[in-house]
């Protein structure tokens, strides 16, 4: 398992345990995270799943795909850190990732 921790826009945390495999967005429904919506299911055409990556974690999540970016275009307040939450896997490298949730989506 491995630590990711959700923190909303009031600036207060939740901790998960997200499933290797499982994608960061699947991790946040699994824990009702509130701000994370995931209309689409994880297919990359909603932009309801986006997150600002914290900066200690950007180079190691890494950036978009052309396809992820296309769809951040719909996303509200893109900045250089967001991404979509259903286009990050869960792995080992990415114990203690932390994600800051915005504050709406759409
Ligand atoms: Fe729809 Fe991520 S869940 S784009």
């Amino acid at each position: 398992m491995t630590k990711i921790t959700f923190v909303q826009p009031d600036g207060s945390s939740i901790d998960t345990e997200g499933e290797n495999g499982a994608t960061v967005m699947e991790t946040a429904i699994m824990n009702a995270i509130p701000g994370i919506v995931a209309e689409c299911g994880g297919a990359c055409t909603c932009a309801t799943c986006h997150v600002y990556v914290d900066d200690a974690w950007a180079d190691t999540v890494g950036g978009p795909s052309s396809m992820e970016e296309d769809m951040l275009d719909f996303a509200f307040d893109v900045r250089e850190n967001s991404r979509l939450s259903c286009q990050i896997r869960v792995k080992d490298e990415l114990d203690g990732l932390v994600v800051h949730v915005p504050t709406r989506q759409g």
